[in-house]
């Protein structure tokens, strides 16, 4: 008796990882992935909190399945639970059964591992089910040990939570206390997934460089000797981390980029801003100085290291010139890529609170343009810099364009290549021709990867 799930993720990786957890979950219940809402027995929504945008389109999306669940009821192809996770879940329970009251259950980021006794109970009609919980057991120790599916580049959950408590942030709110898994239960899944056939994880965490996990002699173990430990695992070609915190990149971390093979030449380090002033009210407990000398440690290390952040404009109160003084450190670092944000007062959190220091949404638009225009001119200038050199890349899917595959370049980067399918899976070296806003384009270097398939 095969039943659908279909699982709409929003939001970080962290959510992404949850999401297949929750597909593993259900797969003994004989559940089995759709992407089609309309055949789907249930839905689950993996939602995001983190800007007022991100969380209002729990609510569209809500409405549409609404109408998906009542066509499926008035064509007699039966009904559908329809269940919201993730950060909105947790922090919004009570407010989505209010203003969604079709809505079956809803349970937050650390109780998702009861769901099948969740999914029992809607079918038995026990009406809404709220489960925010933050257990005093960690759901990893609930988890199934089957993963369904591998992917050839996957993520593993390793940190989860913030102690951080950034003034503008839901996180420590919506995902709870730092929690590191054991070192032991972290191989386990790691060699589960590569025995599968993932070549890269990617270790995940909210402050993935705060790890302390217990390792075997129960002592805490730091990320850089998880690092360590993974990178012996026979197999595992690829290993990236993320996301930092800069107050716990560790001289010991920085030195890993040079003495792993494995570990990626690639480190996510948001800053948020460059200014002090905007620094310290916002809770970061850095200045702008103190985050140019760990990228300098970084790039001491390993000089070829591709740095990609987070920048928020128009936090409350910022002047001119601080927004100035995040342009010049972003100059002076040059990002490969970034990723940057206008800021967006979310309800519980301190930032909320500086009401008469918010900034006109005129102002941040106009900030957050003239941060993206040089954040973009950085980027194409890194990808174009590749024209003409030899790099290693994991041949993940096909392209859009018949004959053509996409992979992944150490630096993260999309690389597209002419080649045909069933090198997949594989690492070949490419010769880049083409630097793009978003990508490189190139050939494989012949003789690179075997023909046989
Ligand atoms: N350390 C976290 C950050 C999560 S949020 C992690 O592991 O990914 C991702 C980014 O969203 C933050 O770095 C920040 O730039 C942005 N962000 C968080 N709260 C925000 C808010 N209230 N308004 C705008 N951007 C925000
Ligand atoms: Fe949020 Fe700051 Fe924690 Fe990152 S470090 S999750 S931005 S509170
Ligand atoms: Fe969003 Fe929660 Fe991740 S708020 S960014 S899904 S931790």
């Amino acid at each position: 008796m095969s039943k659908k799930l279909y699982i709409s993720t929003y939001g970080c990786q962290m959510n992404v990882y949850d999401s297949a957890r929750m597909a593993d979950l259900m797969a003994p219940l004989g559940y089995t992935l759709t992407d089609k809402p309309a055949s789907a027995d249930m839905a689950i929504l993996n939602t995001c909190h983190i800007r007022e945008k991100a969380s209002e389109k729990t609510f569209s999306e809500l409405g549409r399945l609404r109408k998906t669940r009542e066509g499926r009821q008035s064509r007699n192809e039966g009904d559908m639970i329809i269940a919201v996770a993730g950060c909105v879940a947790q922090a919004e329970g009570a407010e989505i059964m209010k203003r969604a009251p079709f809505v079956d259950m809803v349970f937050g980021p650390q109780s998702y591992h009861n769901l099948p006794q969740m999914v029992a109970e809607a079918n038995r009609g026990v009406g809404h089910i709220l489960d925010t919980d933050f257990p005093v057991e960690p759901k990893f120790d609930h988890l199934p040990k089957e993963a369904i599916d591998t992917n050839l580049s996957a993520f593993l959950t390793v940190q989860e939570g913030c102690d951080k408590f950034c003034a503008f942030c839901v996180v420590p709110y919506t995902r709870g206390a730092e929690f590191s898994r054991p070192v032991a239960s972290i191989v386990t899944e790691a060699k589960r997934m590569i025995a599968g056939g993932t070549r890269e994880i990617t270790l995940l965490g909210q402050n993935v460089n705060a790890y302390h996990g217990e390792g075997a002699d129960g002592k805490p173990v730091t990320l850089a000797g998880l690092i360590y430990q993974l990178a012996e695992i026979e197999g595992l070609e690829r290993l990236r981390y993320t996301t930092s915190h800069p107050l716990e990149m560790t001289e010991e971390l920085c030195k890993a980029h040079r003495d792993v093979d494995s570990l990626m030449p690639y480190l996510h380090l948001p800053v948020q801003a460059g200014s002090d002033r905007i620094l310290a009210a916002m809770n970061r407990r850095h200045t702008a100085d103190e985050y140019r000398r760990i990228i300098d440690k970084l790039r001491h290390y390993q000089p070829d290291l591709a740095l990609s952040g987070d920048f928020i404009v128009g936090f409350p109160g910022e002047t001119d010139q601080d927004f100035e003084d995040t342009l010049q450190l972003v100059r002076d670092v040059k990002y490969a890529q970034a990723y940057s944000f206008k800021y967006s007062p979310r309800p519980g959190t301190p930032a909320a609170g500086l009401e008469s220091e918010m900034i006109d949404e005129a102002v941040k638009s106009e900030r957050l343009a003239r941060l993206q225009a040089l954040l973009n001119e950085q980027q194409l200038a890194y990808n174009q810099s590749f024209v003409g050199r030899e790099i290693d890349v994991l041949l993940e899917r096909e392209g859009k364009r018949e004959g053509q595959i996409v992979g992944r370049s150490p630096y993260m980067q999309s690389v597209f290549v002419p080649s045909p399918a069933h090198r997949i899976g594989r690492i070949a070296t490419v010769i880049v021709q083409e630097g793009n806003a978003n990508s490189l384009r190139g050939e494989l270097k012949p003789g690179s990867v075997a023909d046989a398939a």
